[in-house]
């Protein structure tokens, strides 16, 4: 496995559309292990192929989350988080819900800025696994909206341009503050 550097904007690269995956090849695993690694190690929640250069439709996701959803008791702080690791390659989404969910988003290629967004709370997905394995299932909650904030960036689109042009002005300002300041240091 190997750290890849994440591209942040304003990097072009983020604009581009994916492309398919035809086989998920060793190559491929390859990948998605490098994307883990470098998920957990920024540390985020979800992360797409082209974040790390790579224009192929392929998806990370781990909400860090245990599966009843209970938070860990005080005194399980210091135990290792928990992992349950997700993998979507040429992933679609269809008949998503008509009623939405709003969420404080952030993005690894987008530092340091949250907004809400909205979005639909239920959609359904088909894509393949890390074995080249087809599911198809409905998703909801959290996993939802990542899956969506995920399959943005395959079209090179970014949580911010689904803000108010005010709001993406304010993120993108305090981007160029910040690159500013690292600048100067
Ligand atoms: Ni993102």
């Amino acid at each position: 496995m190997a750290l890849r550097d994440i591209i942040i904007l304003p990097d072009t690269q983020l604009r581009l559309v994916s492309k398919p995956v035809e086989k998920v090849t060793p190559e491929i695993r390859q990948l998605v292990d490098d994307m883990f690694q470098t998920m957990y190690d920024a540390p985020g929640i979800g992360l797409a192929a082209i974040q790390i250069g790579v224009p192929k439709r392929v998806l990370v996701i781990d909400l860090q989350e245990r599966e009843d959803g209970a938070d860990a008791p005080e005194d399980d702080a210091n135990e290792a988080p928990v992992r349950n690791p997700r993998v979507f390659i040429n992933p679609e989404l269809y008949e998503p819900s008509e009623d939405y969910s709003v969420y404080n988003e952030g993005c690894l290629s987008v530092p340091d800025y949250y907004a809400e967004v909205e979005r639909p709370a239920r959609i359904h997905a088909r894509w393949l696994d890390e074995h080249g394995q087809a599911h198809d299932e409905p998703i909801e909650g959290m996993l939802a909206t990542c899956l969506q904030h995920e399959m943005d960036h395959l079209e090179g689109v970014l949580f911010i341009d689904h803000l108010s042009r005010l709001k993406r002005e304010m993120a993108l300002k305090k981007l160029e503050k910040a690159r500013r300041q690292k600048r100067a240091a």
